[in-house]
């Protein structure tokens, strides 16, 4: 199997600030990357070498884009299987296309997922109003509608309290295709970032646990506050999700950790995600390195991280009083400000994040959240 070296073009589907970390990545180690995404100088294109613009599911401008590259590679997933199948007529794609299709799309990632006999959310698909009232009665209430595809950050989501909001559910989130799961009480969420290797090899960064806010991730810390056995738990199924799939590139599995100490996957993630933000700083090799790696087929980096750490989330909520402070938090000398040149800071979108590495993962966490703070505190 033929090695991508540095000095070759990667080609990143997507514009947003996972693409920039990557090219961050990728530059540092002397490779060039080209973005294709539907917008102007975005957090990607900003590092880039290139940036196209051209809608995702403009087959041509994919089939274009992938000639120019030696590997194609995603930080956006919601992208057609007609224009992931173009590229892969042109260069190499990792992930293939059947893992993009599953991770995309709700019902076949559970579906697929409980096939595998990895414990999932209970669920059942949605394709009518008559599909949802039958589903209620077998999901059970609390329940969550969720769209199948293209849903991120909570949006597409519509909580269910009973089962006669069936109608009213089914009109809010558009009649669409969808999933109902249940809702559960949940003690924990914790992720796993895996990245596996051409020849099969495989690596990854531990539990992660995540905290958010109005279904947005609002803190990570690394390593994960759970009892042994379930993280090794959830790392033993991100490896076998990856192997099913014959996955090579970064694959992240979100999990819930139930009250009553069950484990469940939530959903998939394939390509570098939020919570490995962290990564960066506080790991021998980031997350974003490790994708490059793994997608030109080189070793594996070192995932030993070097304390534990923390990560918040810098939303467009914190502009609400003018430009953030941003003197304040650099006033912290050991945490990380990372900003993603985004221009328009509208509220729940991710304009940055914040690490700390400290001796301590709750030491670690109160820099990030005292730093975060910090931002807004007028004086
Ligand atoms: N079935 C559920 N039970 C409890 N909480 C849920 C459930 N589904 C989603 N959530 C909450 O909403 C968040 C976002 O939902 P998720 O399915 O991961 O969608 P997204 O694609 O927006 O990340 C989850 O991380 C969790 O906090
Ligand atoms: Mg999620």
């Amino acid at each position: 199997m033929s090695v991508i070296l540095p000095g070759s073009t990667i080609g990143v589907l997507g514009g947003g600030q996972l693409g920039r970390m990557f090219a961050m990545a990728a530059r540092r180690l002397g490779y060039r990357v080209h973005t294709l995404a539907p917008e102007h100088d975005t957090p990607t294109g900003q590092i880039a070498d290139v940036e196209v613009v051209a809608p995702y599911d403009d087959v041509e401008a994919v089939r274009a884009f992938a000639k120019g590259v030696d590997v194609v590679t995603f930080e956006f997933e919601n992208v057609s299987a007609a224009a992931a199948a173009a590229a892969e007529e042109h260069a190499i794609v990792r992930p293939n296309g059947r893992a993009l299709a599953i991770a995309q799309h709700r019902i076949r990632e559970k579906t697929f997922l409980a096939g595998l006999g990895v414990p999932v959310t209970p669920f059942a698909p949605v394709r009518t109003e008559a599909d949802l009232v039958s589903a209620l009665q077998t999901v059970g209430t609390p329940a969550v509608l969720k769209t199948a595809a293209f849903g991120y950050d909570g949006k597409g989501q519509v909580p269910i309290a009973r089962p006669g909001e069936a109608a009213a559910a089914w009109e809010a989130l558009g009649r669409r295709e969808a999933i109902l799961e249940a809702f559960l009480d949940l003690d924990q969420e914790i992720s796993v970032i895996g990245a596996r290797g051409v020849g099969g090899e495989w690596s990854h960064f531990g539990a992660i646990e995540n905290a958010h806010r109005r279904h947005i991730l609002d803190v990570s810390v690394s390593p994960a506050g759970v009892a042994p056995a379930t993280a090794t738990l959830a790392i033993e199924i991100t490896r076998r999700v990856m192997e099913a799939l014959e996955f090579v590139g970064l694959l992240c599995v979100e999990f819930f950790v139930t009250r009553d100490g069950r484990v469940m996957v939530n959903e998939l993630a394939p390509r570098p995600h939020n919570s490995g933000h962290l990564t960066f700083d506080a790991c021998r090799t980031s997350q974003f390195e490790q994708q490059l790696r793994a997608i030109c087929g080189l070793p594996l980096g070192s995932t030993e991280q070097l304390q534990p750490a923390a990560m918040a989330n810098i939303l467009g909520d914190l502009w609400e009083a003018g430009e953030p402070e941003w003197a304040a938090a650099l006033r912290f000398p050991t945490v990380k400000l990372h900003l993603y040149g985004k221009l328009n800071p509208r509220p729940g979108r991710k304009m940055g994040h914040i690490t700390a590495l400290s001796a301590t993962r709750e030491e670690a966490k109160s820099l990030v959240i005292g730093a975060r703070e910090a931002l807004t505190k007028r004086t």
